[in-house]
């Protein structure tokens, strides 16, 4: 089965088996089919995270389970529950409407609900480990369904142990604690965001979500258009001795201390400086707006944009002695 529309980089790339999975009580079904295949399991949700460099040796299940609904309100708060396979920002969407804040600032990220824990999906100050309830996952080493709250999921910046444990964990559903708009607490430190909530009186969630799509809009391509998977690098996270070396040489460089004495510097700045951004091999690409983000003009293969992201991770570690870590799932 071609793959090239369920990856927001529209690349080429086949599963060697694959299974749509449009509810949730045909999984033992489809496990059954995955443990005759004799294929290891690849757990396949928007695809807005992954660069798939060949073909897929595995037997991909591709989560399509529908349906979200408030399933307990207590006071000022309510639990809202969304199966995997719904797409994130029409989720938060609803969420909104239906009178519930929390996840504004998640608005427009690409990809799906089950997908969100995966990399802990974080924007604008706020990430998916902060507004979780809980979530139901099929735990494929034990065989049985578990039921997990955060601080069992190992969250990190952009990471979870489902990252860690790639093919023990397919996430079935995953429930929010949200609160009521009119309680909400909004989360708008982060500079273009609060810039362009200084002319709103008394800024509601649904005002922080429309910034933070127009924000988006202008910085991060739409996959729909331009292949890419969002931030291909982590900020990395740097020494307090090395961050003081760098910004001896470069004071502009922003920099942001963390809890234990580590400093993060921003990747897209780090690649800017290095004069890629815009850089253009063949149909693979560095994003015009954002260096943090690598493109798919067309018809670039995943190899030609794994070689480019290597020649730009060569790059920084020679001039800024700065490691960068690749986000999305590299297969
Ligand atoms: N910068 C540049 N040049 C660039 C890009 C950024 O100089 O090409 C500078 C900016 O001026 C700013 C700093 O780098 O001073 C940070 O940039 P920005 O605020 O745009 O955020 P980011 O660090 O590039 C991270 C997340 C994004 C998230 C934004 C907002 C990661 C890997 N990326 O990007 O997440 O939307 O912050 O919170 O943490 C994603 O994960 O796919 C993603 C888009």
């Amino acid at each position: 089965a071609s793959l090239r529309a369920l990856n927001t980089f529209a690349l080429p790339a086949n599963a060697a088996q694959f299974c749509r999975l449009e509810v949730a009580e045909q999984l033992s079904a489809a496990l059954e089919q995955q443990a005759a295949s004799g294929l290891p399991l690849f757990v396949l949700g928007g695809g807005s995270n992954l660069l798939l460099t060949q073909d897929l040796p595995a037997f991909v299940l591709h989560m399509a389970t529908r349906g979200k609904r408030v399933l307990e309100q207590q006071g000022e708060q309510a639990i809202i529950e969304a199966e995997a396979g719904e797409a994130w920002h029409p989720f938060v969407q609803w969420t909104l409407a239906q009178g519930w804040a929390g996840l504004e600032n998640l608005s427009l990220i690409p990809g799906t609900v089950g997908a969100a824990p995966v990399q802990n999906i974080g924007a604008y100050g706020v990430e998916l480990a902060d507004r979780l309830h809980s979530l139901d996952a099929w735990d494929c080493q034990r065989g049985e369904q578990v039921t997990l709250l955060p601080q069992q999921c190992a969250f990190a910046y952009r990471d979870s142990c489902f990252k860690r444990e790639p093919g023990r964990w397919i996430i079935l559903r995953v429930r929010f604690l949200l609160t009521a708009l009119e309680h909400a607490e909004l989360a708008v430190d982060y500079g273009p965001i609060r810039q362009r909530l200084a002319g709103v009186l008394a800024p509601t969630a649904q005002d922080v979500a429309a910034v933070v799509c127009a924000v988006r809009s202008e910085k991060l391509p739409d996959p729909a258009k331009l292949g890419n998977a969002g931030s291909f690098f982590k900020n990395p996270l740097v020494s307090a001795e090395q961050a003081q070396a760098l910004l001896a040489q470069y004071p502009a460089m922003p920099h942001y201390p963390q809890t234990g004495g580590q400093v993060k510097l921003a990747a897209g700045w780090l690649i800017e400086q290095a004069g890629w951004k815009g850089h253009r091999e063949g149909d693979a690409g560095v994003h015009r707006e954002q260096a943090l983000v690598l493109v798919n003009y067309g018809s670039a293969t995943g190899a030609q944009i794994y070689a480019l992201a290597q020649s730009i991770r060569a790059d920084i570690a020679a001039r800024f002695a700065v490691d960068l870590e690749i986000e999305p799932i590299v297969i």
